[in-house]
């Protein structure tokens, strides 16, 4: 049917709905165009979940920046990771010097950033910090927080403007919380 989202049925509740968001992704790109202004940045998009909130946040940003993308699937079921991390695509350019900005989906554990982190610095950049659309402070397991996160979340499994379940939901516009019975039927 046209203008119903097919989507909707499987979502629970709406946590965070599209103008929320914009709003808040407009903030944070503010507050990095005044902290990264005149330094050399590459603005890492962490793929697949944050190419959403990737590309609404550089271009809420008014500095010049380069953009990179890196695929990285971890180890785990489709609701929790193992923290073992496998890169799947690599950055095309050098960070060596250079000041990395990484955007992610969500911090759950905190395993596969706090592992991202680690695999970067080797490499010798000015600096990494990373900014979170989301966070679930709750469910942490690595000692790593956000230097920058758009919201805090309650620890509930949500979908929508990047995030999945089973590759499904990421072009959902707001955030939302999946029906239970979606995931526990598989
Ligand atoms: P962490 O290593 O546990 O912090 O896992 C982070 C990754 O787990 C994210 O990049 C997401 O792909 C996935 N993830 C964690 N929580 C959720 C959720 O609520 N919805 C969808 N994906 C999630
Ligand atoms: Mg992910």
């Amino acid at each position: 049917m046209a203008g119903v989202n097919i989507m909707a049925k499987d979502i629970d509740h709406i946590l965070l709905d599209e103008e929320t968001i914009r709003r808040r992704v407009k903030e944070l790109g503010e507050q990095l165009s005044d902290d990264y202004e005149g330094k050399e940045v590459v603005a890492l998009c962490v793929l697949k979940g944050a190419c959403v909130f990737f590309t609404d946040l550089v271009r809420a940003m008014r500095i010049p920046i380069s953009m990179d993308f890196m695929g990285i699937s971890s180890y785990g079921d489709a609701v929790k990771t193992s923290g073992i991390v496998k890169i799947t695509k690599d950055l095309d350019t050098s960070i060596t010097g250079k000041h990395v900005l990484i955007a992610e989906d969500i911090m759950d554990s905190g395993l596969t950033l706090s592992h991202l982190k680690r695999l970067l610095h080797e490499r010798q950049p000015a600096s990494v910090k990373v900014c979170c659309m989301l966070d679930k402070p709750e469910r942490r397991e690595a000692d790593i927080t956000p230097d920058y996160c758009g919201f805090i979340i309650p620890n509930e499994f949500v979908v929508g403007y990047g995030l999945d379940y089973g590759q499904k939901y990421r072009n959902l516009p707001y955030i939302g919380v999946l029906k239970p019975e979606i995931y526990k039927q598989d």
